[in-house]
């Protein structure tokens, strides 16, 4: 395993590799590695020969007040699991080189970017969108991996490569959860004991909406109510939204048919927790 920071020195191996006709796959994260990041380098290892993850906590893709200087960070740490995973190159670029101070170029998503999170979090995808767009040009992968744990995410990505013609087969994997069912995630770190066991309530909540779909209900609003209900009776909870939407375009639907995703994002404390079922409407 080699770690590398300067842009040019990752080019150059980028470009060593394709000349010996080595395929790339490559995971981007943001560090505070765990066990839903290590399920992506393994379905980069099966396919590519040679597995590339970038650690960078991306400041454009924070909002004012989030928690971009608390965002937790270990990158000896993260080094040691991608070592132990059989990754092959770990990508760590400094802030400054990233985003020289005259940076001024952006990608937007438009619509896809607009509701769900888009609607609490403004920028956010656009910071994802532009550093995702920069690190395909920097690592050219053949492959990338991303976790179905950012459903709106994925979505966005996979609609910036297609319309901006990234020559990168984008492939999304299913969320990685704990024992008790919440989706692992870097922030849960900061959940304190009464937390992380109140935080299980939004995969609880999830599972109830999709039964309530599974008994028959097919009125969104009702499968909505039930859920901010399940969500106010947890002390430490606060919802910000839960929606059942559209798996193409994550727009609202009212009467429930076909495929959809319902997605949730709940506050346990002061932490804000994403989460997101598929589901098949008999
Ligand atoms: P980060 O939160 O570190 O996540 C990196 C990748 O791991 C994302 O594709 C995310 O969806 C996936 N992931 C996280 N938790 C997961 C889980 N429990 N199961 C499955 N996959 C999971 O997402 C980002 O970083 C950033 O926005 C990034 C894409 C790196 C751009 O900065």
């Amino acid at each position: 395993m080699e770690l590398i920071a300067k842009i040019n020195k990752l080019k150059a191996v980028v470009r060593k590799m394709r000349g010996a006709g080595n395929s790339i796959g490559f995971v981007p994260t943001m560090g505070a590695l765990h066990d839903g990041h290590l399920m992506l380098v393994k379905k980069a290892r099966e396919v590519a020969d040679t597995v590339l993850v970038s650690v960078f906590v991306n400041p454009i893709q924070f909002g004012r007040g989030e928690d971009f200087e608390h965002y937790p960070r270990n990158l000896s740490h993260d080094v040691e699991l991608l070592t132990r995973a059989g990754v092959d190159y770990v990508f760590a670029p400094a802030i400054e080189e990233f985003y020289p101070k005259d940076f001024d170029t952006y990608v937007e998503v438009e619509r896809l970017s607009e509701p769900l999170c888009g609607k609490f979090r403004p920028g956010h995808f656009r910071g994802v969108a532009t550093v995702v767009a920069k690190l395909f040009t920097i690592v050219e992968p053949d492959y990338a991996f991303f976790g179905q744990k950012d459903a709106q995410q994925a979505g966005v990505i996979r609609r910036m490569a297609r319309d901006l013609k990234f020559p990168v087969d984008v492939r999304v994997c299913p969320i990685v959860r704990e024992e008790d069912g919440l989706a692992m995630s870097s922030r849960n770190a900061s959940l304190s004991p009464d937390e992380r066991r109140a935080a299980t309530v939004l995969y609880r909540s999830l599972c109830r909406a999709a039964a309530l779909v599974l008994e028959g209900e097919r009125q969104a609003g009702r499968v909505r109510q039930a859920v901010a209900d399940m969500i106010q009776a947890e002390p430490l909870a606060r919802l910000e939204y839960f929606e059942i939407v559209d798996t193409a375009d994550f727009q609202p639907v009212a009467a429930l048919q076909g495929g959809v995703l319902m997605a949730l994002a709940v506050y346990i404390g002061k932490t804000r927790l994403i989460d997101n079922l598929l589901v098949d409407v008999p």
